[in-house]
């Protein structure tokens, strides 16, 4: 059911990414995929609010894939043309700060910015360097005169450094000449941006948003873009606020790479909070109409909400045809990945072959994972993993960059993650190791992703497979989980119901083998038995010994029920650590591995624990007040300074052991 609400959206966003002539359009943000750094995010009614009404911030949204500008031939930047809806809100209605920056960067994202009047573009070290490669089209509503800004409200074109090329105050050519335009009136706004390939020329339109594209733009330069701009190059927004409480937002965007971008459906575009406060005495006046009126509407909505949904069901058959992230062109991938040459091979799992790949246009990295033919649900898998991922966007998520499907063949396009697979420096006589501030680092990005995976998107996404083979490392050692094929999308609240358990054995909850339902608990369950592996360095089951497997839980619970559960901890790891963050990791693992998912912590939790905001609770403490921790053969809490409330019956059933679950109920 969520699945079919998450496609619906994608009918609002088309989105088509090929060689030459990438092109998008966004008619609203609800569930779109975008790259988001600082204080940008996504309204719950599909506005891109760039700054959140707070001071001195920068927000950036990117479009996720990097487009190609230049022809590699010529050498010279295609034509482009852009056109999006803004607008301002600000504490005061005379002052604002500091505006909006369409951009084009040869990065996604713009690392070194600052808020305030350097827009959230450049710092004070590159403002002007000509290595920047950035191109923007600013929106400014202060007047800086160290940028040599010409008033208070203005539109400028800036190439490398924040003092515009050009620059016009706002406004717009209407029939009865030319009209004043305030930016921070708060009213959404239409800005055009068009740039010729051949006159090489820059136009820029600014008009209000009901009027249409003016006859004549605002602001028109001759500049060749080519010695400025990047092959391959990212577009999005920069947005930052000052010293007065200001919100930035984009309503829609569209994009065309040699060709004139798709008009916005105005008419679809979210609406923006009211202006000015509440009006009680109106609303009195006028409740009983108003309600009358809202109850239409609602009745409306869910009619129209019904067709979607009908309208889905028909489109789940020809799925790949227009909807989704982005399409691949087959023909591409082959190239990208010399004919899915075995020496490309990165790895293969339960689900496919993944390869890695480089664009043959873009030169981007990525790999290609090729999910296997004979994988039993291998289109429902698919399915699940583009809507899932080509959703969700986070720091510690592996982004999924696109898909392409051909004659039953199903290939997912993900960004490279240069590092591999986080395994690789656990075990096995690794040749890195890691040393402890970025197992740690690692640590605590996998656990803010699975919390946004739990509680920060709109859906629930259970994971269902987390474990260190699944978390791969980006060029900074940050840990990104992967594998989205085996989630499914839970609506907030229902009743999680599966048939089958998937999933890998250590990491499998007893409770999700004994009934089959994957929650959010047995992530957490399966998030301790990762935590395990990173500071032990060991996988959580290891086959051989005198006594058969060797279950790394029991290992160290038994070190920590000895007083001595840094024992357990890395040798490689050497002495350079902090033995209070091995400790606090080492339990927090313990606390999740408890055999009672209620008295597992809820990823929120986890997320505090280890950000240290939260002091982890006494494991004796809570053994007493939720039957025990039970991670061991029959292990008892008695070393514990506390005794048992002699009202306590422990049941004999919650005593037995993982390793039994485990070993008799896994796959
Ligand atoms: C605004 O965004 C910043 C950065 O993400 C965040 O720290 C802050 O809490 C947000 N403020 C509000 C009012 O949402
Ligand atoms: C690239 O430039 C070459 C030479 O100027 C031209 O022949 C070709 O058509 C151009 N390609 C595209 C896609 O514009
Ligand atoms: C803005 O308006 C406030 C009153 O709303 C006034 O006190 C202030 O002087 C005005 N500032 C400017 C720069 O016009
Ligand atoms: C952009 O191109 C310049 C030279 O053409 C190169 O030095 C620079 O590394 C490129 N930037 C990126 C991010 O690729
Ligand atoms: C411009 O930036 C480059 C790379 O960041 C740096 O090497 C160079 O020194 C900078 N030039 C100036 C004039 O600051
Ligand atoms: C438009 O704004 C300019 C200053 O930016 C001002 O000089 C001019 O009088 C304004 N025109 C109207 C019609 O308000």
């Amino acid at each position: 059911m969520s699945l079919k609400v998450v496609t619906v959206v994608f009918l609002l966003a088309t989105i088509v990414v090929a060689s030459d002539d990438t092109s998008f359009t966004y008619n609203g943000f609800q569930s779109s995929y975008l790259y988001l750094d600082g204080s940008a995010e996504f309204t719950t009614n599909g506005m891109l609010k760039l700054t959140n009404h707070t001071k001195q911030q920068k927000g950036h949204a990117f479009f996720p894939s990097p487009i190609v500008f230049k022809n590699t031939t010529s050498g010279s930047v295609f034509s482009f043309s852009t056109t999006f809806v803004f607008a301002i809100r600000s504490e005061f209605p005379n002052l604002s700060g500091h505006g909006i920056v369409f951009v084009v960067s040869p990065t996604k994202g713009v690392p070194h910015s600052l808020p305030s009047q350097y827009l959230g573009l450049f710092d004070d070290t590159n403002n002007g360097n000509n290595s920047n490669h950035i191109f923007g089209v600013e929106l400014d509503t202060i007047l800086n005169t160290e940028f040599g800004d010409i008033n208070d409200n203005h539109v400028g074109v800036d190439v490398n450094e924040l003092k515009s090329v050009k620059s016009a105050a706002a406004g717009y050519y209407s029939d009865e000449g030319f009209k004043n335009l305030s930016l921070i009136s708060g009213y959404p706004m239409q800005v055009w941006v068009e740039y010729d390939g051949l006159k090489k020329q820059i136009d820029v339109t600014l008009a209000p948003i009901n009027v249409g594209k003016p006859e004549g733009p605002l602001l028109s330069l001759s500049k060749d873009l080519s010695p400025i701009l990047n092959s391959s190059m990212y577009v999005g927004f920069s947005s930052s606020t000052g010293s007065i409480l200001s919100s930035h937002y984009v309503l829609g965007w569209s994009f065309k790479v040699n060709g004139k971008a798709q008009q916005l459906a105005i008419s679809e575009l979210p609406m923006l909070p009211r202006l000015g406060g509440k009006e009680e005495s109106k609303v009195l006046i006028v409740g009983l109409p108003l309600i009358l009126l809202s109850l239409i509407l609602m009745v409306a909505l869910a009619v129209v909400h019904v067709i979607k949904r009908k309208k889905f069901t028909e489109l789940l058959e020809d799925w790949e045809q227009d909807y989704g992230p982005h399409r691949f062109k087959y023909k591409d991938l082959s190239l990208a990945t010399k004919g899915f040459r075995e020496k490309e091979l990165l790895g293969s799992g339960g689900f496919g072959r993944v390869y890695k790949g480089v664009m043959p246009i873009s030169k981007i990295e990525v790999a290609v994972k090729k999910v296997s033919r004979e994988s039993r649900q291998g289109m429902r898998e698919f399915v699940a993993e583009i809507v899932s991922i080509g959703c969700l966007r986070h720091r510690n998520l592996v982004p999924l960059l696109g898909y392409c499907r051909r004659k039953g063949e199903l290939l997912l396009v993900y960004d490279y993650m240069p590092n591999g697979s986080l395994d690789k420096y656990l075990y096995n006589k690794p040749r890195v190791t890691l040393n402890w501030s970025q197992r740690f680092k690692i640590t605590k990005g996998v656990a803010s992703g699975l919390f946004y995976l739990h509680e920060e998107w709109e859906q629930v996404v259970v994971h269902r497979d987390i474990k260190a083979s699944n978390v791969l490392l980006d060029a900074e050692l940050n840990g990104r989980l992967g594998d989205f094929g085996l989630s499914r999308l839970y609506e907030h609240g229902t009743d999680p119901h599966t048939t089958h358990v998937v999933g890998t054995l250590g990491y499998l909850a007893p409770e999700h083998t004994r009934t089959g339902k994957a929650t959010t608990s047995s992530d957490v369950f399966a998030f301790g038995a990762f935590m395990l592996e990173v500071v032990c360095g060991r996988r959580p089951i290891e086959k051989g010994g005198e006594s058969g497997s060797e279950i790394l839980v029991d290992w160290v619970y038994n070190c920590w029920k000895k007083g001595e559960i840094l024992e357990s901890m890395d040798p490689n790891l050497g002495a350079n650590y902090r033995p209070d963050e091995v400790e606090l990791v080492l339990k927090l693992a313990l606390l999740c591995s408890h055999s009672e998912p209620l008295a597992r912590p809820s990823m929120r939790q986890v997320v505090q624990y280890l950000e240290k905001d939260v002091p982890l609770p006494d494991l004796c403490m809570l053994s007493l007040s939720s039957n025990g921790l039970t991670f061991g053969l029959h292990e008892d809490f008695q070393d514990c300074p506390m005794s048992y409330p002699s009202s306590m019956n422990r049941p004999i059933s919650h005593t037995s052991s993982i390793v039994e679950s485990l070993l008799s109920g896994g796959r």
